[in-house]
């Protein structure tokens, strides 16, 4: 590792010795040295000087990793249990993942929508074998395919003269100001002035709520088969059947935010493949890439006119780069069985976390989700924010969901020494609580 890390260094603060910054920094408060990592403290100072403080960042800074490992700034190294929210499904520097960016940085980066590009036609037909018959639009994040979901389906309601949209209460689909509207969380929503108006919002897996609120007007329904954000709640197949049904019934599109749960994530390539509801739209970011920015939506076939030319665009969506590397993310998770393993793990991760539940009945009230998205939801006094600055002292790095839920989402490819040693980190945490 410590060769990696010379090399890595190497690159990062490129100057070789004697070779001036070109950018020749006005503040030479910090500067760079070739010789001497930046510390922790200097990228703070200089985040906290120049960068929009829209995050709260915890204190560390990743320098590198591998497989299920990151190691900081100071060497220090941890088991990886967030994968960057979900995002790096097959680990850190995946050999064949760096292969397939690099065969195409040296081909071709961007060329722009306005031309035909064979990375992305292969990876909307591989998308599309794995789900249902669509066609696929190409964006760079999990905001900007729920907005193309959003257009399609006010599209849609223009054809019956409706416009209301329902999606859940605690639900999450982003932060532009047609995905904020459609977040069911004041944290999210508040403090921006007048939001997309004609958008209601139901209390999950209640269908009483979803039926009253499906009036005549409602031509789109969104919905997180596991409501990420909003705490790793999955939803019942009977709210999801009642969900389908009301859709037919009533003419609305059925669009799945499968941004967090999409790609592998719960032990199928999504999330609602573990019911028999198929949606008419399907939103997915994240896991797609492995780690490099993209976002796709799946229009089910019948619906594909709803979008003609010159409706909908996206200058970065779908680039050679992403697609390239986002086709080696599925031809990857099929080659090395990664489905499987995430079922194995999560049978394993599962059985221990009930143990310890059962263990300290007090601390934690329920572990829920799917195959490698697994939310510990702690008494409502036990705030998950401190438990997870103390995860990351002991090596481990956990997300939270909602103000008490613990959030685990390991790369897919965790393998069982790691996530023993993982699972003897969270008892020591609980324990300490
Ligand atoms: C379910 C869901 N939808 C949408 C988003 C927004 O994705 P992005 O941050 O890529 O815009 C997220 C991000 O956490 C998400 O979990």
């Amino acid at each position: 590792m410590k060769e990696k890390q010379k090399d890595y260094l190497a690159g990062l603060y490129k100057f070789k010795a004697g070779e001036e910054d070109s950018l020749k920094n006005k503040d030479t408060e910090i500067s760079y040295d070739p010789e001497r990592p930046m510390s922790f403290e200097e990228i703070k100072r200089l985040d906290e000087k120049y960068l929009l403080q829209t995050y709260a960042r915890m204190p560390v800074s990743f320098l590198y990793g591998a497989g299920e490992f990151l190691y900081d700034t100071e060497g220090k190294e941890y088991i990886d249990f967030l994968s960057g929210i979900a995002v790096n499904s097959l680990g850190h520097a995946h050999s064949d993942l760096i292969a397939a960016l690099n065969r195409q940085a040296d081909m071709l980066w961007h060329t722009s929508n306005l031309f035909f590009n064979a990375q992305q036609a292969l990876l909307a037909r591989a998308l599309v074998e794995i789900s249902f018959n669509s066609k696929v639009f190409f964006c760079n994040s999990g905001t900007e395919a729920n907005e193309c979901a959003l257009k399609t389906a006010r599209a849609f309601g223009q054809k019956y003269n409706k416009q209301k949209i329902l999606a859940l209460k605690h639900g999450f689909h982003g932060r532009t100001f047609g995905s904020m509207s459609l977040t069911g969380q004041s944290k999210v929503r508040d403090g921006f002035g007048a939001l997309l108006e004609n958008i209601d919002f139901v209390e999950p897996n209640n269908i009483t709520d979803l039926q009253n609120k499906f009036d005549s007007d409602v031509c789109g329904l969104f919905l997180e088969p596991i409501l990420g954000e909003g705490g790793v709640l999955p939803l019942t197949d009977e709210f999801l059947s009642e969900a389908k049904k009301l859709c037919e019934e009533k003419e609305a599109l059925l669009v799945f935010d499968e941004i967090q749960t999409g790609i592998g994530r719960t032990g199928k390539y999504f999330a609602y493949q573990h019911s028999n509801v198929t949606p008419d739209i399907l939103t997915i970011a994240k896991g797609l890439g492995g780690g490099v920015p993209i976002g796709a939506v799946l229009i089910a076939d019948k619906y594909c006119s709803l979008l003609e030319s010159g409706s909908h665009g996206s200058t970065f969506g779908g680039g050679h780069l992403a697609t390239a590397v986002a086709y080696e993310v599925l031809r990857s998770i099929e080659s090395a069985k990664i489905l499987e393993n995430v079922q194995g793990m999560s049978d394993y991760l599962f059985s221990h976390l009930e143990n310890i539940k059962s263990g300290y009945p007090d601390t934690v009230k329920e572990i829920r989700g799917k195959g490698l998205l697994i939310g510990i939801v702690l008494r409502e006094d036990i705030g998950a924010r401190p438990l997870v600055a103390k995860a990351l002292e002991k090596g481990l790095v956990l997300g939270r969901a909602g103000e008490n839920v613990l959030r685990l989402a390991p790369p897919l490819i965790l393998r069982m020494p790691t996530a023993e040693r993982a699972l003897e980190k969270i008892e020591d945490l609980i324990k300490e609580i």
